[in-house]
């Protein structure tokens, strides 16, 4: 028997290669005349090839987007967006682009077309962070959250071959923990399950043939899929693990995830047996002949990703500090959280061994 509640958001997608071709006539969708348009630094190219195709309707470029969203960042960008008039922001770049571009929509209202170049997922949630004086905000907003989003996966062509795998298997995680939720439901089920799938069949092949579009365009539609899940689904031991080790220690944030994925997976192992039965499917963990957690460190291992902790500069001592913020604030998770279990959970990771 079933018993769920699910909220759909109003959002648009349009999804293809080529399609940034569309930006224009997103923005006329949205009754908006003058975008400023957000990247990273190194980045900056894209953006300028977004202005260049707006030609009047590009109000400007804010091209200083970093990790994390420092405040006096988001402060700055809304600042220029005023200055320049600008009625709607257009976020080209991964989770750190569309991050700035959730601050600034927090504070404005300002709508968002948000490109993504990454497997992040931020796009498709309502959830948003900001950095002030060395702390990272967490919240949910439907402000927030992108009007449009173009998919267009030539864009992703650039994105270097680790980042496609950390970022991919970053996606796999949204999904393997909305399957565990205990808020999930069966519509986020079909989704995160074909999320994973596609996410599997796509990145080895990236891993051979980096420019191959269908494969690009495989990992996208996967990650899209699973940026739904974590939209829609709360997050268990492995994003609180994420958040702590990226938040308190400043790790890189695909390959936190990609590191800590088959560690909080042996952990829950046992204690969701339909959420394992989905991802067995999707990671083909059966006919490989290995388990869940197994499937994705290998999947990582063999695409030649970090696979430990310890490899990304933190240091035992941080490891247990991190242990210690773990256990407060818990999210709901299916196995309950419990001091020598996550101890061995962390020491695993940081060692970087293949799950038992
Ligand atoms: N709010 C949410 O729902 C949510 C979800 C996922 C991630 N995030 C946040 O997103 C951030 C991480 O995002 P990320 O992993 O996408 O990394 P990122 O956005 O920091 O990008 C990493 C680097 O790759 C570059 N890059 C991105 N796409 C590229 C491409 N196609 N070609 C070449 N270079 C490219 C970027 O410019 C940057 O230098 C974190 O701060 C995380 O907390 C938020």
């Amino acid at each position: 028997m079933i018993d769920f509640v699910y909220l759909s958001q109003p959002q648009r997608v349009v999804f293809g290669a080529g399609s940034l071709q569309h930006l224009e006539r997103e923005i006329v969708a949205l009754g908006a005349q003058r975008a400023l348009i957000l990247s990273t630094p190194e980045q900056r190219a894209s953006a300028e090839r977004v202005a260049d195709m707006l030609g009047a309707r590009a109000a400007g470029i804010f091209d200083r987007a970093v990790m994390h969203v420092p405040i006096e960042t988001a402060r700055e960008a809304r600042q220029v967006a005023s200055q320049l008039g600008a009625d709607c922001a257009v976020a080209i770049g991964g989770g750190s682009t569309t991050g700035l571009g959730k601050a600034i929509a927090l504070d404005s209202g300002l709508p968002i077309v948000a490109i993504p170049t990454t497997y992040a997922g931020s796009e498709m949630t309502t959830i948003y962070g900001i950095t002030e004086a060395g702390l990272k905000k967490t919240g949910r907003d439907t402000r927030v959250l992108p009007r449009t989003v173009i998919y267009d996966p030539e864009l992703t062509l650039s994105l270097p071959v680790g980042l496609s795998i950390t970022s991919g298997i970053n996606a796999m995680a949204h999904a393997a923990e909305c399957l565990y939720a205990v808020d999930g439901n069966p519509i986020m089920d079909l989704l995160s399950e074909e999320g994973i799938t596609a996410l599997a069949r796509a990145l080895p092949v990236l891993h051979q043939q980096p420019t191959d579009i269908e494969a690009r365009s495989d990992a996208l539609y996967g990650a899209w899929l699973c940026g739904q899940a974590l939209a829609n689904a709360g997050m268990a031991i492995h994003h609180k693990l994420c958040h702590t080790l990226g938040g308190s220690f400043n790790l890189p944030h695909a390959e936190t995830h990609t590191i800590v994925l088959p560690h909080a997976l042996a952990y829950n192992q046992g204690s969701a047996p339909a959420a394992y039965q989905r991802m067995a499917r999707a990671l083909k963990a059966t006919e490989r002949g290995c388990s869940v957690a197994q499937a994705v460190y290998d999947l990582a291992k063999d695409h030649g990703v970090p696979v430990a902790l310890r490899d990304l500069g933190l240091t035992e001592a941080q490891l247990n500090q991190a242990l210690d913020m773990a256990l407060q604030n818990q999210y709901p998770n299916p196995r309950p959280l419990q001091r020598e279990p996550l101890k061995e959970l962390l020491y695993n990771a940081w060692q970087g061994v293949r799950p038992a």
